[in-house]
């Protein structure tokens, strides 16, 4: 509570800024580099949700695509400045002073393309920053290849005294395996004047933020550093690469996080589980399996191999078997669905419902205990408890302009291959006859049967297996050519006609 206390109070002083304006060029893309994603989120707002508990406001420089980064940003309360053209990160900071409050004193700095970024690292770096009393603090960490970062320079007494970019430093420089994070914290009455003094006097012409250091030593202005702990929390994602490897630490944070609270987790490494997804315990994610979007499983669940589940609700003891895909649905107490299942937006199935293989489901209620086993498609449908839905039943819910309602009560049985054009209503306890076509609704404990009657024909079968083997005896008379042998057919035909008696004649001498 204390420490809350003592956050809130610090806030009022704090800004955080978020450089975002860069383009990305290394990730070769149409899309600004911070608008790429990782566990699941825009680079972007993986750092704007890092420092939101922090307290103080946030404030985002964009430039590249910069209606889509602040469409981004906004929904988390973070302002946006700004800058166009996009001189580098010195640059963007001056930008963004022209859009802070005369409270301020204190920024932290981070580069949108760092989406690792813990809070509680944040929080750290501001303390050591406040303790040492110094104008600037950075934020380093030691890498085993440290190619492409900026490289921290120490003072005999272990302060900062500058940091040269991968591109100007020297043979020496670049052995170094501390590197800059581009998060930083200033006091801003000190950065200002430094800032002023840096010229755009490397490879890209542009304002490094990172020559603002070199100049507060000038001025004899304290520079601290802080290392980080975990090296793969500052990474930068300038390439595809990258990319790939803040999203691998994102899965397996994400994967450990939920083993920790009792989720067997087959084969983690396999598996794709976005940040705000929420499993209960004793629940048991089979290899392969992605959970997306804000899905929410209760205990006691088990969601096997290949299945996707997106924005889905799980209550507990749901079972989903292998390849299924889930979007926006219920699912109730003791469902079972798949495998090879397809819910859809706006499904519901109740507690002990069933979908099995090959069924879609769209924007439909399945009620209690109801079951759709095989080869179904159920749209825009509400189905009552305890109803079975035969095996390649249809809901034909479109008329070619609009989608219409199908009303099944409970305990209603719909035969294998029905068809039922909506909008149309079955009736509690009612049967429908498999094969049927059903257009009109359908009375309460009815028997509705919409297909064509049956018709036997006796004999019928066997008279044509005569007809065809007495004519594969004329065909199969030796050596004759195809001509030949359609000519004999056809005569065969014609003596048939004339002469019906020798033909009966024919066959009984054949018995
Ligand atoms: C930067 C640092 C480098 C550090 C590395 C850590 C500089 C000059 N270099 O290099 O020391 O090791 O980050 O990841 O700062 N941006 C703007 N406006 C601009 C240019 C950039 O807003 O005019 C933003 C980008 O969108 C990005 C961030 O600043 O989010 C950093 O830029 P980036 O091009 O990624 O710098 P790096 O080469 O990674
Ligand atoms: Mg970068």
């Amino acid at each position: 509570m204390e420490r809350d206390n003592n956050q809130l109070m610090a806030a009022k002083d704090l800004i955080c800024i978020v450089l975002a304006a860069g383009k990305g060029t290394r990730l070769k893309s149409e899309v600004a580099k911070v608008l790429h994603r990782a566990g699941g989120r825009t680079l972007i707002e993986h750092v704007v949700t890092a420092c939101q508990p922090l307290g103080g406001n946030i404030l985002v420089v964009v430039g590249h695509q910069a209606e889509n980064v602040r469409a981004a940003v906004t929904p988390f309360k973070a302002t946006t400045v700004l800058q166009r053209p996009q001189n580098g990160t010195g640059h963007a900071m001056l930008i963004a002073r022209n859009a802070i409050g005369p409270k301020a004193r204190l920024a932290v700095v981070l580069p949108g393309d760092a989406p690792l970024i813990r809070t509680e690292m944040l929080s750290a770096l501001i303390d050591a920053h406040r303790r040492g009393g110094a104008a600037a603090t950075v934020l380093t960490a030691q890498l085993d290849d440290p190619t492409g970062y900026g490289r921290i320079i120490r003072n005999r007494d272990g302060s900062v005294a500058a940091i040269a970019e991968e591109k100007s430093a020297t043979e020496a420089e670049r052995k170094i395996h501390e590197v800059n994070s581009s998060i930083y914290c200033f006091t801003l009455e000190k950065l200002w004047p430094c800032l002023a003094e840096v010229r755009p006097e490397n490879a890209h012409h542009e304002l490094y933020l990172t020559d603002a250091i070199a100049q507060l030593n000038k001025r004899k202005e304290r520079v601290l550093a802080v290392m980080a702990g975990s090296a793969r929390e500052i990474l930068g994602c300038n390439t595809r690469g990258e990319l790939a490897e803040a999203d691998r630490v994102f899965r397996a944070r994400k994967a450990a996080a939920l083993m920790d609270d009792g989720v067997t987790i087959y084969l983690p490494e396999t598996v794709l589980i976005d940040g705000e997804v929420e499993v209960g315990s004793d629940s048991v994610i089979e290899p392969g399996v992605q959970l997306l979007g804000k899905t929410r499983i209760g205990p006691h669940c088990r969601i096997q191999s290949g299945s996707v589940l997106t924005d889905a609700a799980l209550e507990h003891h749901v079972l989903v078997r292998q390849h299924s895909v889930i979007t926006a649905t219920l699912l109730s107490a003791g469902a079972i669905v798949g495998p090879f299942a397809h819910l859809r937006e706006g499904t519901e199935l109740r507690a002990g419902a069933r979908v099995g293989n090959f069924v879609e489901v769209k924007k439909s209620v399945l009620g209690e205990g109801v079951k759709a086993m095989h080869l179904t498609y159920i749209g825009d449908a509400t189905v009552g408890r305890e109803s079975n839905i035969g095996a390649g039943t249809i809901t034909c819910n479109y008329d070619g302009v609009k989608k219409n309602p199908t009303i099944i009560g409970e305990r209603v049985f719909v035969g294998s291959d029905s068809a039922l054009v909506a909008p149309v209503r079955v009736g509690d306890g009612a049967y429908i006859a498999a094969g049927s076509t059903v257009t009109e609704d359908v009375p309460a404990d009815a028997l509705a049967i919409a297909r064509g009657r049956q018709v036997n024909k006796a004999g019928w079968a066997a008279e044509r297996r005569r007809k065809m083997s007495e004519e594969n005896t004329v065909a199969s008379d030796g050596g004759k050519t195809a001509d030949e042998t359609r000519g004999r057919r056809s005569a065969a035909r014609a003596l048939r006609k004339r002469n019906p008696q020798r033909q009966q004649g024919k066959k009984s001498s054949r018995k």
